[in-house]
């Protein structure tokens, strides 16, 4: 018999809201993310509401896309909010200098990012210019968006053809100031931020949460200068972490057809989330023990060599069963942190790094990211109930050792606790036990992600090469035992 990882609740940690926001998504001007991924325009051949691709917009409904980050992304700081309004014939084209040098012809602006997300009915997460943009500028943007009265630029909103203001849900103030944002350092942003937020009004009942940019990967300067220095109109502190098989930026790793090394140093280095974000909230506490700043993880995701052929500045990668694993592992993380972590946006939303959905032109492929999101969606807004895993085997390989097993729990706004279990072992079936004090298990249903090969994707060609299979089991005296198949995703609801 198998040695079975043993579960059950730790009753020694209070468990928080996971909120729904962790599973919130970005969509930047990048390659094909938001020109063809998402809108084709209201002309198109290709069936769209307002301008978005109905195919795509009913498969993230699929997803109950909480929120939506746009326009950037680095593309956010060379961003001009007055580009992208008013007649579409008439707007001025740019030059994307982030993302391939493209042309940007400014198609979609504020208006057409507000009816995606109310196509959605997701919450609107817009990130400010602060590196090249002014303080006037940035103002003029949130009261074009919020002012109610017979303001200028009220009336040119209204022109524009929207009479009541946006829900502006969430507001950044610059991106990745540390880099593309404009190369700062922690003391210089602190005090532009505190600069710049000075002068951001709204009315009162559509007031943003506002989002200050902050550090990446093991860096906590960011999170401690912000946190200590910033004592108004900062809600939350954001962070970015993208796992890269190999850890380097010049041969990243590929997407598909990769050695088990890079299976096993892919999981490896998304598990240093978690020690991420602890060493984060750790400074964080220091200066806020009320909790009252979030930490968002507001990028995070694998980010693989450019596909052959592709624009290399366009960052569109396949997405395997091992992409799925690697999301599974971090909504763990995050439940586990859901006392901080109020927030986080996979990069990103569609054809760009690791993307729900790839199409090709009128094609559209759902990837074993979107599974997994799918799978998870009882979670948002659900409680955590926190586990406690002992006799968890390692998976190893050469040098690098991993817990193969990882699960979480919840109990969800439908009333009913939810189980999901990751096997990050590619080889090996594990085997878990599971009882949960205090809670009745009869039994479990729900689904099951695996597939035979490591980098098992879908194509065009084979849209369905990988997709969840319904799963049940039965338990006995309160009991649950199961076999978990190897790199695998099991979430179950406990019945
Ligand atoms: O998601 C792609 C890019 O990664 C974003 O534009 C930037 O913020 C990060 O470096």
């Amino acid at each position: 018999a198998l040695a079975a990882t043993q579960i059950q609740l730790d009753s020694s940690v209070q468990g928080a809201v996971i909120n729904k926001n962790i599973y919130g998504q970005f969509a930047e001007h990048l390659g094909r993310g938001i020109y063809e991924g998402l809108w084709v325009g209201p002309d198109s051949d290709i069936a769209n509401t307002k301008g978005f691709r109905n195919d795509v917009l009913a498969a993230l409904k699929e997803l109950r896309v909480p929120l939506i980050r746009w326009p950037g992304g680095c593309f956010a700081d060379e961003y001009h909010w007055r580009d992208g309004i008013g007649p579409r014939d008439k707007r001025p084209v740019k030059v994307n200098t982030n993302w391939g040098g493209v042309e940007e012809d400014n198609a979609v602006g504020t208006h057409e990012f507000f009816d995606l997300v109310e196509l959605l009915g997701a919450e609107a997460y817009v990130n400010g210019n602060l590196g090249t943009g002014t303080p006037q500028e940035m103002a003029e943007w949130l009261e074009y968006m919020t002012a109610e009265g017979k303001s200028t630029l009220a009336e040119l909103r209204r022109k524009n053809g929207r009479d009541k203001p946006f829900k502006v849900h969430y507001f950044a103030v610059g991106n990745e100031a540390w880099g593309c944002g404009g190369n700062m350092t922690p003391e210089y942003y602190t005090n532009l931020y505190k600069h710049y937020t000075t002068f951001l009004k709204t009315p009162a009942h559509n007031t943003p949460k506002w989002i200050a940019s902050g550090g990446h990967s093991e860096d906590t300067s960011w999170a401690d200068h912000l946190t200590a220095h910033v004592k108004q109109k900062m809600d939350a502190v954001s962070f970015h972490y993208y796992t890269l098989p190999t850890g380097q930026w010049d041969v990243k790793g590929a997407a598909l057809q990769f050695p088990e090394s890079e299976w096993i140093s892919t999981m490896q280095r998304t598990l240093a989330m978690d020690t991420f974000i602890t060493n984060n909230k750790k400074v964080i506490d220091k200066h806020d023990p009320e909790k009252k700043v979030g930490f968002y993880v507001d990028e995070w995701g694998t980010w693989f060599d450019v596909e052959k052929g592709e624009n290399p500045g366009f960052l569109y990668q396949q997405n395997s069963l091992r992409d799925a694993i690697v999301a599974a592992l971090n909504f763990h993380i995050f439940h586990k942190h859901a006392d901080r972590v109020h927030m986080t946006n996979i990069a990103q939303m569609v054809n760009v790094l690791q993307a729900m959905i790839l199409t090709d032109k009128e094609k559209m492929i759902l990837t074993p990211t979107y599974h997994a999101y799918k799978m998870y969606v009882p979670f948002q807004d659900a409680t955590a109930l926190p586990l406690k895993l002992s006799n968890v085997p390692d998976y190893k390989l050469g040098e690098v050792s991993i817990p193969a097993v990882s699960a979480t729990a919840a109990k969800a706004k439908d009333g009913f606790v939810y189980l999901a279990l990751v096997n990050a072992n590619p080889n090996k079936a594990e085997m878990a036990e599971i009882k949960l004090d205090g809670i009745q298990i009869n039994g479990i249903s729900g689904q099951l992600l695996t597939a035979e090969a490591m980098d098992t994707h879908n194509t065009f060609a084979k849209p369905e090469a990988i997709k969840p299979t319904a799963f049940s089991a039965k338990a006995k005296n309160g009991k649950l035992s199961l076999e978990l198949p190897a790199k695998s995703i099991l979430v179950v609801k406990v019945q």
